[in-house]
């Protein structure tokens, strides 16, 4: 049962944790420009996530490996100028982190000083425990993110269900604790089975968002464009559509140049 809502003038990183103590879900979505990112702000979510997903919604990437940090920073600034509630968490592009702590760190202080974001995110568990450690020690909130990490994908070939296995589960709860350990104040679990998932929120203090991780966790995560219907293609079972935006697009679209080229547009009215 969860406990009545308490309303927040900002979310900070207080917030959610008592969140996650008063048993309240934490709803997260993606923005990665001024104007969507400030009617999901205006209609109340907890966290705005500039996911590296950019590279797929925004630029058409089959991956997420080719987002530059550049990239990335244009894209939160772009946010964070829309924001007035929530707060803003930007993904570490892939390059930016792995294997070099230093880096991390650089990369980290640009996203916070050049862009306005609150928090950094980065996929993977010890692999990354230095480069977590060190963007902690600069006073950075950092939320991690296992299970499914789409900057591996050569290393998995596929995007199916993470930590089914018994070894796989226990590496996972273990870098979750980790992580935890670390400092983090959130984890991102993408594509694990619901009951892992909800084992993992149950043993830790800090909230653990889910996408594809069922509802057993204590937060939710989707790609705007996706839950929007404006990416038809993409269609995983976890992915619940909200709106049918593509066609509703395309119908405008069409009735656009239908008009224009009937010199139906502009009328009178619609002109000086
Ligand atoms: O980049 C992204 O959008 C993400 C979410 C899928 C969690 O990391």
């Amino acid at each position: 049962m969860s406990a009545a809502k308490k309303e927040y003038k900002r979310i900070t990183i207080k917030s959610l944790l008592e969140m996650k103590a008063n048993n309240e879900k934490i709803a997260m979505l993606t923005s990665y420009d001024y104007t969507m990112a400030k009617i999901v702000d205006q209609s109340g979510i907890d966290i705005i996530l500039v996911g590296d997903s950019a590279s797929n919604v925004m630029a058409g990437h089959e991956t997420t490996l080719p987002i530059t940090l550049d990239q990335m920073i244009y894209h939160a600034s772009s946010v964070v100028r829309a924001i007035e509630h929530c707060l803003v968490v930007v993904d570490l592009p892939f390059g930016t982190y792995q294997g070099n702590s230093r880096l991390a760190l650089e990369s980290s202080i640009r996203i916070m000083k050049e862009a306005g974001a609150h928090a950094v995110k980065l996929e993977g568990g010890s692999q990354v425990g230095e480069s977590v450690s060190r963007i902690l020690s600069a006073g950075i909130p950092v939320m991690g993110h296992l299970g499914l990490t789409p900057q591996s994908i050569y290393k998995f070939g596929t995007y199916t269900v993470r930590a089914k296995k018994d070894d796989e589960a226990k590496k996972l709860k273990e870098d979750a604790l980790l992580l935890e350990q670390l400092g983090c104040f959130a984890i991102v679990l993408e594509k694990v089975p619901a009951k892992l998932a909800e084992e993992v929120a149950k043993s830790l203090k800090i909230p653990i968002i889910g996408i594809g991780a069922g509802s057993g966790v204590d937060g939710q995560v989707l790609v705007t464009h996706d839950m929007l219907g404006m990416t038809v293609e993409f269609q995983p079972r976890f992915l619940r559509r909200y709106a049918n935006i593509y066609d509703e697009m395309s119908t405008a679209f069409k009735q656009y140049i239908t008009d224009v080229k009937s010199v139906d547009f502009p009328n009178k009215k619609e002109q000086y």
